[in-house]
């Protein structure tokens, strides 16, 4: 079949390798002006590595690129960009105590005939561009410091329009919005494929991929399976492309044996975005909670954790009062805390996966140092193998060269492993693949029926439905409902996450 348009940008038989181990092997792959080409494949596929080479920021070992037909290779980032291929990186790269317009039009700004900058041009170009893409709330002076995660995405957005793009390369762009925010990202990603953009669009969620994309590619370790069109594929297909083998993607959520009551919190209130909240959990429960960005989920955890002490209200453990104060409380008490920011919070990036694996379970290990070093060893072996971490190097490969997603899963093994009395999971999927994703339900599932308390934050509705025994909805940093699992429907959850609280407020 003869394709419909040329392609705009292409690559053939491109190959990288990391100190030795090949990472990219002969690699073919394209995006036309005008479509959505999505971009899947497992945490650690290669697939940041390849747009990575798209973007100019990496020189593949061997291959050819090709823009417009003409082959070429990239100097820079800067070089690719002012040829129009533009990227949204999977850790945002924008500067903080600058303004939205500065950092949209920073190192390229309108400027005076005598030199200078023109400010007044910058905002109003800024203005223009953030319009585009139906920003008109978001103000150009402001810091970008100030701005929500997805008013950050716009902003970078608009900065990769502000080099006229052709092709737009999104890596991973709703691993960490909320639901209404990916429904304004997907309109922004249409409207720009009707004007001619071609976007490169890597996820790991299928719901966007066949809302989105024209064609589909699969990578599968470093190397392209096959690409089709999105309409010629279904969700198992792609999944048994990725992992090689059809896996189950049902929610492997057993019968709950409840046990005594673990927690109980009485109207608990901290800072401005957990006020008055009560909820109970027991041995062996899930207990999921819902809640848009911003309604206080996060907050929550972290009040329970004494990253952000309670205010006011009442924490019993095991019908024990307690205050927790500071994170080593809460963990001496048996409180575990998975954050949902891998980056900041989660891991050393410096250090090794088998040095972060063994953080958390330090004390644990340090019966004597014999029997820690060989331990240790041991362990990190089996948590790498058991959650598939995908560490080429070893487990002496620092985890800031890890994948996204494998790094996400060291900071789970890690936490898993200190066997807590109630576990606090934020977002514990986000970033993950098929595979290793229903590999983390099935653990969480298990370590109920062991009888661990576990809180499971999630923006996704259907994780919080498949593996809840109930569900705890916040809104505007309250409980607006507590919905047992027979009852828990994506409307009613839905309905108490935006229920107006204005007269309640009153
Ligand atoms: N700078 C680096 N040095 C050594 N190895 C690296 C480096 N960057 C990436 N790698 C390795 O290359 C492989 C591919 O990583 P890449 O980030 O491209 O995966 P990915 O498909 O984007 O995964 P994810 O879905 O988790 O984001 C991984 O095994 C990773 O450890
Ligand atoms: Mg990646």
């Amino acid at each position: 079949m003869q394709p419909l348009q040329k392609s705009y940008l292409a690559l053939s038989d491109i190959s990288k390798s990391f100190v030795g181990i090949p990472v990219l092997r002969n690699v073919n792959f394209d995006v036309r002006s005008g479509e959505v080409h999505a971009l899947l494949g497992e945490n650690g596929a290669g697939k940041s590595t390849l747009i990575k080479i798209m973007s100019g920021l990496f020189t593949p070992d061997s291959g050819i690129i090709s823009v417009e037909t003409k082959e070429t290779r990239f100097t820079s980032t800067a070089d690719a960009m002012r040829r129009g291929i533009t990227t949204v990186y999977q850790e945002l790269l924008l500067f903080p105590e600058l303004s939205v317009a500065e950092n949209i039009l920073l190192g390229h700004s309108p400027r005076h005939a005598w030199g200078g900058i023109d400010w007044r041009g910058v905002h109003a170009r800024a203005r223009d561009l953030l319009d585009q893409l139906d920003s008109t709330d978001l103000d150009v002076s402001i810091k970008v410091r100030e701005l929500s995660v997805a008013q950050r995405q716009r902003v970078e957005i608009a900065k990769a329009l502000s080099y006229n793009a052709r092709v737009l390369i999104m890596d991973e762009p709703t691993a960490s919005l909320a639901q209404g925010d990916v429904r304004r990202l997907m309109s922004i990603v249409k409207n720009l494929r009707s004007r001619g953009v071609g976007i490169i669009y890597v996820s790991h969620r299928m719901p966007e991929i066949f809302a989105l994309a024209d064609r589909v590619t699969v990578l599968r370790d470093g190397q392209i399976i096959g690409t089709e069109p999105a309409h010629a594929v279904n969700e198992a297909r792609l999944v048994t492309m990725m992992v090689g083998r059809p896996i189950e993607t049902v929610f492997p959520k057993s019968e709950p044996i409840f046990g005594e009551t673990t927690l109980e919190v009485h109207n608990l209130s901290s800072g401005s975005l957990v006020k008055d909240v009560s909820f109970s959990l027991r041995r062996g429960e899930i207990l999921g909670v819902a809640g848009l960005v911003g309604s206080g989920r996060t907050e929550l955890a972290h009040a329970l954790f004494g990253l952000a002490p309670a205010t006011a209200g009442t924490i019993d453990l095991k019908g024990t009062r307690v205050t927790i104060r500071t994170p080593s409380q809460a963990r001496d008490l048996g409180i575990a805390y998975v954050p949902e920011d891998r980056g900041l919070q989660g891991l050393i990036k410096s250090m090794s996966v088998r040095e972060n694996l063994s953080m958390a379970a330090f004390e644990r290990n340090s019966k004597g140092i014999f029997i820690r070093f060989s331990y240790e060893k041991k362990r990190a072996r089996n948590l790498i193998r058991r959650f598939n971490i995908k560490a080429k190097a070893g487990p002496n490969q620092p985890v800031g060269r890890l994948s996204g997603g494998n790094q996400q899963k060291v900071v789970l093994a890690k936490w898993l492993e200190t066997n807590p009395e109630v576990l606090i999971l934020d977002e514990p999927t986000r970033g993950i693949d098929v595979g290793a994703k229903a590999e983390i339900h099935r653990m969480i599932d298990e370590l109920a029926k062991k009888g661990m308390s576990i809180i499971l934050i999630s923006s996704e509705l259907p994780e919080v439905l498949g593996m809840s025994d109930r569900v705890l909805i916040m809104n505007n940093g309250r409980c607006t409902a507590i919905i047992d699992r027979e009852n828990a429907t994506p409307e009613r959850i839905g309905a108490a996450m935006t229920v107006s609280q204005k007269a309640e407020a009153a």
